[in-house]
């Protein structure tokens, strides 16, 4: 069965597993910090940059990844168990805040026999380098949950599809909260203003709520539903002038194979 089927299938599994965003402290020390910004560099095949996403990225495989350092899958699977082998995500480099999305596998990944036995579970978000040392980054993870690929939303037209993977919803809809229930499409944006989402116009913003904000630190990481939308903000008084390296990892759970019965 494809990703996206297993998304209909196991809906309810993945809803079980939704909790509210976490930090867990000092999660990796100074050494394995390090280890991770040198690994970017030294097996990136090529880098990647995207107006979409105002990055730079160093394209490297995240399942390679955690197979060369054994300890990052270690350290990982201490805090969420078992998952599957398959793992996405991206390094990035930048200086702009990051629109409202949800990070999990494309809508042309999802036709990858590779993904068959996947579904949504964690994501991890953690900070490598912050220029200044005291950058005061913010990451913002709303209440809205959506189940199946990848996404950014923009009911504009801001954002043009061809400059990113993820696809461009128009329209918010099928977001749902953390048991599981439907979310409307659009409310009245409390949460938002020009200086906390300087990327996010208040039209796209409607939709959104923020479940919890986060600073980021290094060492630190950000732990969240895969499934759930997320984006970058700027707390009232705090200077947005800053530069951050950091890396996000997408977990998924293991399904069972779908046995098709031989026909005689
Ligand atoms: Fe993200």
């Amino acid at each position: 069965m494809s990703y996206t089927d297993n998304c209909k299938t196991y809906r309810q599994d993945i809803i079980d597993r939704f909790e509210p965003a976490y930090v867990i402290e000092n999660f990796f020390n100074e050494k394995e910090i390090e280890k991770l910004i040198k690994y970017q560099f030294k097996n990136a095949k090529r880098v990647k940059a995207r107006p979409s996403s105002g990055n730079i990225q160093s394209v490297i495989s995240v399942q390679r990844m955690m197979k060369n350092l054994k300890w990052l899958d270690d350290k990982f699977k201490a805090v969420f168990g078992e998952y599957n082998w398959i793992q996405t995500g991206n390094y990035y480099i930048t200086i702009r805040h990051h629109d409202a999305h949800v990070d999990l596998i494309s809508d042309e990944e999802a036709e990858n026999p590779v993904f068959d036995q996947n579904i949504p579970f964690k994501s991890v978000v953690f900070p490598l380098y912050l220029s200044p040392i005291d950058a005061e980054c913010y990451t913002a993870f709303m209440h809205q949950r959506r189940i199946g690929h990848a996404a950014t939303f923009d009911r504009g037209s801001v954002s043009k599809q061809e400059y990113s993977s993820y696809k461009l919803f128009r329209e918010y809809n099928g977001f749902i909260d953390i048991n599981g229930n439907a979310m409307p499409s659009e409310n009245d944006s409390a949460d938002w203003s020009a200086e906390r989402y300087p990327t996010i116009t208040k039209e796209n913003f409607s939709g959104f709520s923020e479940e919890i904000v986060f600073k980021q630190r290094v060492g630190d990481i950000m732990v969240f539903d895969a499934c759930q939308v997320h984006a970058s903000c700027q707390l009232d008084g705090t200077s947005d002038r800053w530069l951050k390296n950091g890396m996000n990892i997408q977990f998924y759970k293991t399904v069972e194979p779908t046995i098709v019965e031989p026909t005689q």
